[in-house]
């Protein structure tokens, strides 16, 4: 049958709702509370289109086409609408996106990742990590004031987790030989200078495949520099410039300028601050662009209930770091987060009111958790478990619980439907 969207003649197959249609046809439209074959009931309404003949906003998800039907799925009344939904599903959020030690980091330092990784044994991915954020990541450590150290959780519950330790420790474990010469892409590029921001823009670019020369003999100015502070012990920036040169990265001692005409792009750093970690977040966004900036969902203070949470998971740490990996696994996989960027929501315009308290955790079973703090009450988890999820309460009081007793209900890939981090499988 013919339908209209966004005033373009589409046409809807037998079975189809208005939203696999209008995806299928090129119009995204967002949904939380729907999943592929599984079953749903519309409840978030992120998924609303406007009926153009009777005026009235519509669950695309639920809602099949008719004959001659006419749909907006664009208008500004239709983004208002999604952006409500979305708003009112966030002030019932009690959670963090990411940990506080990442968002304190001036280079935006994924340090619950690095933890994580560094916890399960996986020093090398560790590594990894920690160099493709901070190029210089030891170097930094001794002439950074820490601010992740400062907020890091632990805190209020003892002791900091010793982040610079971890890296250094990281660093300590580079192997030079196992530093790989990426492949080319053909394309050459000059940067000009050596300091932090050169140094994380050459990094990026080899490590993208291009062939780059740095117009200043390695570490001309930043080795200087360094040694006349005196905090960094001997050897660690050499160290790190070998990491690069490694890579494949050419030094020109040289402080001309590069013949222009023979290089895909010429990169001339212009450092607006002198925080060497946000030079190295710098040098990384003139190589590889600005990441686009996420939304960020954040526990405020801690209640009473929550604080004795976080004590017990602090006691209860077992990782060699003793970090409590304050962010949301689910923070790059998150709907509700990717659709809140989308929207451009940076707070709620709503107050909290969630009645869940962050930080507590059931574990489903060996590999599965659930924290209700940051269920959006969809139900897919709902309906699809026989005997397992189920509904407390109604209206707004509305919780989604798991009795101890169904708990070995529950399969494994129940968590593939759930659009947040509510319940996820941990490692
Ligand atoms: S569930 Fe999504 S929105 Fe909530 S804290 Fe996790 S990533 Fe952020
Ligand atoms: S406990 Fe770990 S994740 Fe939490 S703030 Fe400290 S270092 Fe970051
Ligand atoms: S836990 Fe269940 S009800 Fe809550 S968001 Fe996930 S799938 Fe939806
Ligand atoms: S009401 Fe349609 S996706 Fe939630």
């Amino acid at each position: 049958m013919q339908i209209v969207i966004n005033n373009r003649k589409v046409h809807a197959m037998e079975g189809e709702t208005l939203l696999e249609t209008a995806r299928r046809c090129g119009f995204p439209i967002p949904s939380l509370c729907w999943s592929g074959q599984a079953i749903h009931r519309s409840s978030c309404m992120v998924c609303a289109v406007r009926d153009c003949r009777t005026g009235q906003l519509i669950p695309s998800c639920t809602t099949l086409p008719t004959e001659g039907m006419e749909l907006d799925s664009e208008s500004n009344e239709v983004v208002s609408t999604r952006t409500l939904s979305l708003e009112l599903l966030l002030s019932n959020h009690r959670a963090d996106c990411e940990a506080p030690c990442r968002t304190a980091c001036p280079g935006n330092m994924d340090v619950a990742g690095m933890n994580r990784l560094y916890d399960r044994g996986k020093t090398d991915e560790a590594l990894g990590l920690l160099r493709d954020t901070l190029v210089i990541p030891a170097t930094l450590c001794y002439l950074c004031q820490a601010p992740c150290e400062k907020i890091c959780r632990r805190r209020e519950v003892g002791d900091t987790v010793p982040i610079r330790e971890i890296k250094k420790t990281l660093v300590e474990a580079t192997d030079l030989d196992r530093i790989g010469n990426p492949p080319g892409n053909g394309l050459r590029i000059a940067v000009r200078g050596s300091g932090p921001m050169s140094l994380s823009a050459a990094y990026h670019l080899r490590k993208q495949g291009y062939e780059v020369h740095v117009f200043e003999p390695e570490g001309a100015i930043l080795l200087p520099h360094i040694a006349s502070l005196g905090k960094v012990p001997a050897g660690v920036l050499e160290l790190e410039i070998e990491v690069i040169r490694r890579l494949g990265v050419e030094f020109f001692p040289s402080h001309g300028m590069p013949e222009a005409a023979t290089y895909h792009r010429v990169i001339t750093p212009e450092a607006k601050t002198k925080q060497p970690a946000r030079l190295v977040l710098e040098g990384r966004r003139l190589a590889l662009g600005e990441d686009p900036k996420a939304f960020q969902s954040s526990c405020s203070r801690f209640s009473e209930a929550e604080k004795k949470t976080l004590a017990h998971t602090a006691a209860t740490a077992n990782g060699k770091s003793g970090c409590l990996y304050c962010d949301c696994e689910a923070k790059t996989s998150c709907l509700l987060r990717r659709y809140a960027t989308e929207y451009g929501i940076r707070t709620s315009r709503y107050p909290k009111t969630s009645a869940q308290e962050a930080f507590r955790c059931q574990r489903v079973s060996a590999s599965v958790c659930f924290e209700p703090a940051k269920c959006i009450r969809c139900g897919l988890c709902v309906y699809n478990s026989a005997n397992g999820f189920t509904f407390r309460d109604r209206g707004f009081a509305m919780q989604v619980v798991l009795p101890e007793e169904n708990a070995p209900h529950i399969p494994e890939d129940l968590c593939q439907l759930c659009p947040t981090g509510a319940l996820y499988r941990r490692e």
